[in-house]
């Protein structure tokens, strides 16, 4: 990534068991000049994903006639997918010895998760990282408040898209409390339901910095690069015409009175 890509490059740490292993990503990370860390908090093991088990997606994939039909339904996807082959996870290969990048090593990363991530884990790793920290999956003041306490420069609220706990609450009910309790401090994002420019909008309003998406970019990667960048010119499109329609001249002119409900007066 960090060969291929010009401009600034997060990478995003899921935390596993052997610290060996993470310090070695972290490490990694610090040496192509990452500019910041984000460490995922809310995959401390899969959680149960009803509609990918309904529709046959798992790791490792076990291809089903339903799949060749869709493959065949969309030649262009499937053509690329064909020229380009199957995603590698190229960050895990060689982990527990395992010399694969693909779907396998992908499940023995799923089975090695750290739940048990804690206090003295966090402090482990702010202090083998000198630069941005990020926690990705926060929805908890008090965590929010005490993660900025223990060092944490930015906090990402995100129930992982909902793809994690069922019954979870939304991210966009969660950011304001969030907000409140770092206290400014911190830059607050958010992610997970982002589909639309005044969905960013209404983050804004509840006190997000930034608004990130996950399925909104994947379902514009059906038509590849073009697709994606498609997906954003949308989004950005959307966030100039609802500035517009709320009367506010800039973006980060947003803020909570944009939501506030309508006294009559
Ligand atoms: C196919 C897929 C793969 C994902 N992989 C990761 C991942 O490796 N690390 C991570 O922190 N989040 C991952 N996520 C979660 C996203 O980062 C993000 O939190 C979520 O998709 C936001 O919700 P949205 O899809 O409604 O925008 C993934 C999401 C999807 C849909």
């Amino acid at each position: 990534m960090a060969r291929a890509v010009q401009g600034p490059l997060w990478f995003q740490l899921y935390v596993l068991k052997d610290f060996d292993f993470n310090r070695k990503l972290v490490r990694q990370a610090e040496e192509f000049g990452y500019s910041a860390l984000v460490v995922t908090v809310d995959l401390q093991t899969g959680g149960k994903r009803e509609k990918d088990l309904r529709n046959g997606i798992s790791i490792p994939l076990r291809p089903s006639l339903r799949h060749v039909l869709e493959g065949i339904a969309h030649p262009a996807w499937s053509f690329r997918l064909l020229r380009g082959g199957f995603p590698q996870f190229e960050n895990v290969r060689g982990y527990l010895g395992d010399t694969s990048a693909g779907l396998t090593i992908a499940a023995r990363v799923g089975r090695n998760l750290h739940a048990g991530f804690d206090w003295d884990d966090f402090r482990t790793i702010r202090d083998w990282w000198k630069g941005l920290l990020i926690v990705k999956g926060v929805l908890n003041p008090g965590d929010a408040a005490r993660l900025i306490g223990e060092g944490a420069d930015g906090i990402w609220v995100s129930n992982h898209g909902g793809r994690q706990l069922d019954g979870a609450v939304s991210s966009i009910d969660a950011v304001g409390a969030v907000h409140d309790a770092v206290g400014g401090q911190a830059s607050v994002m958010i992610d997970s339901g982002i589909r639309t420019g005044m969905d960013v909008i209404k983050a804004k309003a509840r006190g997000a910095t930034a608004s990130a998406i996950g399925r909104a970019a994947l379902l514009g990667a059906v038509e590849g690069q073009a697709g994606v960048e498609r997906v954003l010119d949308l989004l950005l499109e959307e966030i100039a015409t609802g500035l517009k329609l709320c009367g506010v001249p800039g973006f980060q002119l947003v803020g909570p009175d944009l939501i506030s409900p309508v006294v009559a007066g």
